[in-house]
């Protein structure tokens, strides 16, 4: 969606934030709605080099935290928000696209694995509130992607989607990796 096609169309900032919103819904209830519906298959489809599908889903997991937030200082030095340090320079943003591109590609296969091999998990509130978050993430994500490329929105839209993003994977991590970190017993690779 362009400026054009939302000036054309009419679009407000405010119904524009608002199909933003929607889609972020949309998607997040589609992915809901298969992880429940489809039987879990209880295996991995790989491992990659780990000894097994736990190892590697909490590493990648990981990995994409630090990413974000790589993303978190980037975003503030760009808005000039990081205290005592002076105006970006040029490869901030371009530090910026590539965390948030490579951090988005590691949970792919992780959520990939956590929705066919495991489901919709509602056994206890840490795993209903990750297997919400996982959900919830890719529809932030998808509204954040469109969001860049909106004009006209109010000036909130984008600090709050990209919040929205980190505060989600920070929430995956405390609620799946941190729980496999404070095991005893298993291999940690
Ligand atoms: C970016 C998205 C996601 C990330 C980074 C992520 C990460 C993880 C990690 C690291 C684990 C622990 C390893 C394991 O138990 O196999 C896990 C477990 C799990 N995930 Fe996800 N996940 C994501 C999305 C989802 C989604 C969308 C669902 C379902 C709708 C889901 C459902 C589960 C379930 C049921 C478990 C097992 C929890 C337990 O019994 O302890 N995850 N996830």
């Amino acid at each position: 969606m362009t400026t054009a096609v939302a000036t054309a169309r009419g679009l407000s900032a405010r119904a524009a934030a608002a199909m933003l919103l929607a889609l972020a819904l949309a998607v997040a209830v589609v992915l809901g709605v298969y992880a429940k519906a489809h039987t879990p298959a209880g295996r991995p489809i790989f491992t990659l080099w780990f000894s097994g599908m736990l190892q590697m889903k909490v590493w990648l997991t990981t990995a994409a935290l630090l990413l974000v937030l790589v993303q978190l200082t980037t975003a503030l030095w760009m808005w000039g928000r990081l205290p005592a340090v002076a105006s970006s320079p040029g490869w901030v943003p371009v530090v910026h696209r590539w965390s948030g591109a490579v951090a988005f590609g590691l949970t792919v296969p992780v959520a990939v694995h956590c929705m066919w091999s495991l489901g919709f998990g509602t056994q206890n509130a840490r795993v209903l509130v990750h297997s919400a978050a996982g959900c919830l993430f890719y529809g932030a994500y998808a509204a954040k992607m469109l969001g860049l490329r909106v004009r006209g929105l109010p000036g909130w839209t984008l600090p709050v989607l990209g919040g929205t993003v980190l505060t989600l994977v920070v929430t995956l991590w405390l609620t799946a990796a941190l729980w496999f970190f404070t095991r005893s017993g298993l291999p940690l690779t």
